[in-house]
């Protein structure tokens, strides 16, 4: 590490600064910078931060890894003029913050920082932090995330995984846009992540695009209402990115009738996504309707999200029974009870068992209460892990994420 840049010239050029209030509070930082770059770095305060962006020494500077916590809350307006000194001289800006509110990481991403990694850094996270925002073409915020190389489908076999409320409210919205986010964040060091997309099927209340703060674009509608003629072309244009790792096929922007789609559109657009995408995400609304089977067939996983209580129980039944006597496939639903009683509260413990002997289902996998952070995060248009890391709605989330990316490795591995 080079101490103090802006002061001490330096006969190599610094390709990167951490820019903090003391360096020292970060030190998986300092031993992750170290690794990445070797001497090739110094460190600054903000306010020599600022300084020191706007000379000439600065020119061979590639990024700045910008590390705060909550006490460089109050001092959102300077980290802001850093950002934005950094952007017009085209310096990338990773944000690496511990601790921080959601209001104040959603401003200062809107100021224009690149990349955000949470500290204490995952492992890894740095170093893919630095590789894409180095990359040839970084994406802008809100264009359609290239889904393929060269723009043309992949030839990729995504996995589907389908979120289903049994009842309103239920968190169908909450997982889905979750799981994608920790799905596309799912690689080791030195992997590439998977191309994740989530596509809201809840054509009249869907709000994934709430709970990412993206924009719906107006073709959403045309690309429903004429899937024959869509291509890979016409599938990305409707899309929106999110932070660069995700790619979104939001609700159209007006409220739609649930059977302006039938099956047949909707097997087609699970055809392109999973041509484009190693996994798809489809959020669904919670009432059935005439393409649910369509999307029970091509689902790989398919969540059904309950609660405790009377009315996803009945639900359940209800679909069970729907479902048995239509002959669809009802063993592909995994049972996912939200808002489930703490693992050292014993009665609730019993009357999970007693809710799923009741409804001759196995409950697979049970997610705790996550408190106001949830919804806080949501409006603020970021998934859990950017909003509260430490959340343990996110941890659970997180790792069911990794179960079923292992899950589909070792399937891949097993089939050559
Ligand atoms: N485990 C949890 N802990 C705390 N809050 C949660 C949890 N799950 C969901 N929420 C909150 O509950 C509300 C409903 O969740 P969400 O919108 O995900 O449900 P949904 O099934 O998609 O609802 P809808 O039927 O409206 O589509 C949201 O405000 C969300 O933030
Ligand atoms: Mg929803």
């Amino acid at each position: 590490m080079t101490s103090n840049a802006a002061l001490q010239p330096d006969p190599s050029p610094l390709v990167a600064c951490t820019v903090s209030r003391d360096v020292q509070n970060f030190d998986l930082l300092i031993e992750d910078m170290e690794t990445a770059l070797g001497d090739g770095w110094g460190d600054l305060g903000f306010a020599e931060a600022l300084a020191f962006i706007g000379q000439l020494d600065a020119e061979s500077l590639e990024f700045i890894a910008m590390a705060i916590d909550e006490e460089d809350e109050e001092n959102l307006v300077l980290l802001g003029e850093v950002i934005a000194r950094a952007k017009a001289r085209h310096i990338k800006v990773i944000l690496i913050a511990e601790d921080v509110s959601p209001a104040a990481l959603h401003q200062l991403l809107r100021t224009g920082a690149d990349e955000f990694v949470p500290y204490p850094l995952p492992e890894g996270e740095l170093q893919s932090a630095i590789e894409r925002i180095t990359g040839p073409e970084p994406e802008p915020e809100y264009t359609p995330a290239p889904t393929a190389r060269g723009g043309h489908g992949d030839d990729r076999e995504g996995v589907v995984i389908a979120v289903q409320g049994l009842a309103g409210g239920a968190g169908s919205t909450t997982m889905a846009v979750n799981i994608a986010w920790e799905l596309a964040n799912v690689a080791k060091k030195d992997e590439t992540g998977p191309k994740v997309c989530v596509i809201d099927l809840d054509l009249q209340y869907g709000s994934v695009s709430t709970f990412l703060d993206l924009p719906r674009r107006e073709s959403v509608y045309e690309l429903l209402s004429d899937t024959e003629s869509m291509d890979d072309e016409s599938f990305q244009a409707a899309m929106v990115g999110f932070e660069g790792k995700l790619t979104v096929l939001t609700s159209p922007t007006e409220m739609l009738p649930l059977d302006l789609i039938n099956s047949e559109d909707v097997n087609r657009i699970l055809e392109v996504a999973r041509r484009n995408f190693d996994y798809v995400v489809v959020d669904m609304p919670s009432t059935v309707v005439q393409w649910s089977e369509a999307i029970l067939n091509s689902a790989h996983v398919f969540l059904a999200m309950l609660e405790m209580d009377m009315r996803s129980a009945q639900n359940a039944l209800r679909l069970k029974r729907a479902l048995q006597a239509e002959e669809l496939p009802f063993e592909k639903l995994r049972f996912v009870l939200n808002r489930a009683p703490k693992g050292i509260d014993l009665n609730g413990k019993a009357r999970v068992k007693r809710l799923a002997e009741s409804l001759g289902i196995s409950i697979d996998v049970q997610l705790p209460d996550g408190g106001k952070q949830v919804t806080q995060g949501a409006d603020h248009g970021l998934p859990l892990a950017l909003s509260a890391g430490k959340n343990p709605l996110r941890k659970e989330i997180s790792k069911l994420a990794h179960q079923l990316h292992e899950l589909g490795q070792n399937e891949a591995e097993a089939a050559g």
